[in-house]
């Protein structure tokens, strides 16, 4: 596996894929790898001749009173697990690779960005999309593999991709769990014993849904309701935002939820979000599940 830490280097590298007539699949991450990343690896491998990995904790994605500073770091052990799993070259830059000097051009996605982490953490998505587009750049992969955990910033990257007609296909990739359902994510390794246990709240209130969904007259509204309910009878979870949504629009939805119809929504046609964001102590967790009419997609 080679690894790569300047942009000079990564761009050498994608030159000679091109030349050996071998397309490249980009798995972009922050870094303390877990299984749900290996998964995306994983599908790579499947539909691509090469596999690029970044790996950088970008600060411009953090909020100030964010958790960039303790944000899990871990590169032998990332290494390693990014060996076994096949990846051809790894991509590891430093903050000043990246950013050299202060960044003036930003990438700005709007209305998909207005509500669930886009309104809870402002200049979120701005960082997100502005990093992703910088590496795309770099990496200029034929394809590029994201989780579905943060379904929000698969809306958002592929709504820059469309806008900006870059020459990538974004594949969504299904959320991994844990075996009691817990949404893997590199933030979980926060969570003390007892925050642990009363974290899969999000993924039993989100299984919930499939029933409450069909229920008649079911509505966004009363699933927030229903959902704001469940996760509230644990006695750690503070919730940031439980809502319901048009997918991949993030547009609120009017009437019975299992009649959400196409003329509300542009591509793809009738699907809904649940989303969920949940605080145990200073951790913030998300999940979700997505919906076309009242039956679960992903
Ligand atoms: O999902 C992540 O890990 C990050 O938001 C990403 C896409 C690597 C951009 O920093």
């Amino acid at each position: 596996m080679k690894i790569i830490r300047e942009i000079a280097e990564l761009r050498k590298y994608r030159a000679e894929q091109q030349s050996g007539g071998r397309t490249v699949g980009f798995v972009p991450t922050m870094g303390y790898l877990h299984d749900g990343h290996l998964s995306l690896v994983n599908r790579a491998k499947q539909e691509t001749g090469c596999v690029i990995m970044s790996i950088f904790v970008n600060p411009l994605q953090f909020g100030p009173n964010e958790d960039f500073e303790r944000y899990p770091r871990n590169e032998e052990r990332d290494l390693d697990l990014a060996r076994s799993a096949g990846v051809d070259a790894v991509f590891l830059p430093t903050v000043e690779e990246m950013y050299p000097s202060p960044i003036r051009t930003k990438v700005i996605v709007s209305d998909v960005t207005e509500r669930l982490c886009g309104a809870s953490r402002p200049g979120h998505f701005d960082g997100v999309a502005t990093v992703v587009m910088k590496l795309f750049q770099m990496v200029q992969p034929d394809k590029a593999f994201f989780g579905m955990k943060d379904a929000q910033q698969v809306a958002v990257i592929s709504q820059m991709v469309n806008d900006l007609n870059l020459p990538v296909e974004v594949v969504p990739c299904p959320t991994l769990r844990e075996q009691d359902g817990l949404a893997m994510s590199s933030r979980n390794v926060y969570l003390n014993e007892e925050e642990r246990a009363q974290a899969v709240v999000l993924s039993r209130t989100l299984d919930q849904l499939e029933l409450w969904a069909r229920e008649p007259g079911m509505t966004a509204e009363l699933l927030e309701g229903k959902m704001r309910s469940s996760i509230e009878a644990m006695p750690l979870a503070r919730i940031d935002y439980a809502e319901v949504l048009s997918f991949p629009a993030l547009q609120q939805i009017q009437g019975p939820i299992a009649a959400v119809s196409a003329s509300q929504e542009s591509l793809p046609a009738a699907q809904w979000i649940a989303a969920l964001a949940v605080r145990f102590g200073s951790t913030r967790l998300i999940d979700n599940r997505i919906f076309q009419g009242g039956v679960r997609l992903v």
